[in-house]
């Protein structure tokens, strides 16, 4: 068991953009067909953004739903920490955009990035601030425009990704959902197979960058999708194990949505029923760190655990990225 402080997710907030991009919007504007992206990726629809949102502004409504949530005001906000791959911009952080937008004027904010994996780890950040007593209250935000990021040109990656923002309030004490373990890991070595090439500072913008696509993400599918099962698998073993607890023991699992096969395949090799995952991937697609804290909040707001249960949230992502929590309900 980790030491310190108790700290509990208290308060949850999602939400989603209100346009729809369906399978057969997307066959009509290249080669592929909704039989194909429903079969391979279990995704029939996404939200997307209209031109001229930015991430914070998806990432201020759930905020503020998880504040009204947890019965706390924005003020008393210690700290704000936004996982994100589509940023407003490089610089400032789109948190110090949230903190002024949501008027946590005593909050200290940054981003955090590691991909789809992102809110588990910033969510284990915000328990270690929370746990170690420097701070009360963090704010904990995944929110996604993947949209301005995906290639509409590219049919083995834009069918996947949405838009969509999530977020939790985490506090010291047992008033709420308690998160019991984080595990995380990453291998730089694969960073080739999921990333966005240009605009940093290796291969900053340029014409040449903007005519070659590389703004864009460039994703080796088959590679990354044998390396999430490994890592999903094994980063929830590590924390049954941690938690003196068999993987049978999580009354659900909470995965990040990023391929209908990578989760049941990886509830199959743990030897549970794909029934204990929770999957909403057919109604929003890849909303990299937006997807956890978004089925969060449709798991609270449908009541599908009760007081006593135990969760656990599983991730990965780019880097390559990944993570697990384990949350007592
Ligand atoms: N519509 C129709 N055909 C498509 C297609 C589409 N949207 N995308 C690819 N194809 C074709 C390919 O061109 C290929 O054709 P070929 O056999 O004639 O060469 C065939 O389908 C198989 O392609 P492949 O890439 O092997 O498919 P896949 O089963 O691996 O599925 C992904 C592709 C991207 C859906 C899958 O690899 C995946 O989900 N990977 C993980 C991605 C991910 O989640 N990344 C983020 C991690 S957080």
């Amino acid at each position: 068991m980790e030491k310190g402080y108790k700290a509990s997710i208290t308060g949850v907030g999602s939400f989603l953009p209100e346009k729809v991009l369906t399978n057969d919007d997307l066959s009509k504007m290249l080669d592929t067909t909704d039989e194909w992206i429903t079969k391979r990726t279990g995704i029939s629809e996404r939200r997307i953004v209209e031109n001229g949102v930015a991430a914070s502004d998806l990432a201020v409504e759930a905020s503020l739903r998880a504040l009204d949530d947890a019965n706390v005001l924005p003020t008393e906000v210690d700290l704000i920490i936004t996982s994100t791959v589509t940023p407003d911009c490089l610089f400032p952080s789109t948190s110090c955009y949230i903190q002024e937008k949501i008027g946590a004027q005593n909050a200290g904010s940054f981003d955090l990035l590691a991909a789809c994996s992102g809110f588990v780890y910033a969510l284990s950040v915000a328990k270690s601030f929370v746990a170690s007593g420097a701070m009360k209250t963090v704010l904990v935000v995944g929110a996604e425009c993947m949209s301005k990021i995906t290639d509409y040109t590219d049919r083995s990656t834009c069918i996947l990704f949405g838009d969509g923002a999530g977020a939790v309030v985490v506090q010291q004490g047992n008033g709420g959902r308690e998160i019991v373990t984080t595990h995380l890991g990453s291998d730089g070595s694969q960073a080739e197979l999921l990333t966005l090439p240009a605009g940093g500072s290796k291969l900053p913008a340029s014409h040449e960058t903007v005519e070659s696509h590389s703004h864009y993400i460039k994703l080796r599918g088959k590679e990354v999708f044998k390396q999430a099962i490994i890592n999903m698998v094994d980063v929830i073993t590590k924390a049954a194990a941690a938690n003196d607890m068999q993987v049978e023991d999580f009354d659900m699992v909470i995965p990040h949505q990023s391929n209908i096969r990578i989760i049941e395949a990886a509830m199959e090799k743990l030897g549970l029923p794909r029934e204990k995952a929770y999957i909403n991937i057919n109604r929003y697609g890849n909303t990299s760190s937006a997807s956890i804290p978004i089925a969060i909040d449709e798991i609270v707001k449908g009541d599908l655990l009760k007081p006593g249960d135990t969760a656990i949230l599983v991730a990965f992502g780019g880097g390559l990225t990944w993570g697990s929590s384990v949350i007592k309900w």
